[in-house]
């Protein structure tokens, strides 16, 4: 089975291996966005193992390893190693939770320039715990979610898990925000500004980083997921 799987215009996402957060068990996905330069955007990177690397290399070269929230910190490293050229660009509170990681850059308000316009940010508001930037690829219309919108997939799930899922609301295509996480969110007033400004860019289809992705009605799929934020006042 080929590791990449094209998502889009120059973007492929890559599955990786079911990991556990404290005991939970999680799908794990990263995706990787050619630029017109030529060179890779890597996001959320996975463990490199020969097969994905070697599927990447023939992509194009690494120039950016990108860790999008504090808590996926899983490949950077070892991505870094292997790709010592590249750059490492990682979530504002990356640093607190991982002191020794080889960082080079800490993402800000704006997109880094060195992302060519091709791909906006936004650092998501209101969590005293997550700190996940978002991402948008201009060219493929697609929005990269990390821990925001979970949808793990009920297949090859067992009932116990099931179970806990759909209690804590990342189950399936009724999948949002995790219940655990929206109790991070003390600001909502941040959030509701950041889940409109996210709607204001022009998606059709979204990678999610733990489970289902979306490719058909993208856009209103997510406005329900974040209807907790949107429908405060
Ligand atoms: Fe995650």
């Amino acid at each position: 089975m080929r590791p990449l799987k094209p998502f889009g215009d120059r973007i492929w996402i890559c599955d990786g291996p079911r990991v556990r957060m404290m005991t939970i068990p999680f799908a794990t996905r990263m995706t990787i966005v050619e630029l017109e330069a030529g060179n890779l955007w890597v996001h959320s990177p996975l463990e490199p193992t020969p097969e994905v690397q070697e599927a990447v290399e023939a992509l194009g070269e690494v120039k950016f390893i990108v860790a999008p929230n504090k808590i996926h910190s899983l490949g950077v490293g070892p991505w870094k190693e292997q790709y010592p050229s590249a750059d490492v660009w990682v979530s504002p509170r990356f640093r607190e939770r991982h002191p020794s990681a080889p960082v080079d850059y800490v993402i800000g308000a704006d997109a880094p320039q060195a992302w060519g316009g091709q791909i906006d940010i936004l650092c998501f508001g209101g969590s005293s715990f997550l700190d996940e930037v978002v991402f948008y690829h201009n060219r493929s219309g697609t929005l990269i979610l990390t821990d925001l919108i979970q949808r793990h997939d009920p297949a090859g799930e067992s009932w116990f898990w099931r179970f806990v899922k759909r209690t804590v609301g990342v189950l399936g295509l009724s999948g949002g925000t995790a219940k655990d996480l929206l109790c991070t969110f003390g600001d909502l007033d941040a959030a509701r500004a950041s889940a409109e400004a996210l709607l204001r860019w022009d998606f059709d289809r979204v990678v999610i980083a733990h489970g289902m992705c979306i490719t058909e009605d993208a856009y209103r799929t997510v406005e329900e997921a974040f209807d907790w934020a949107l429908s405060t006042d």
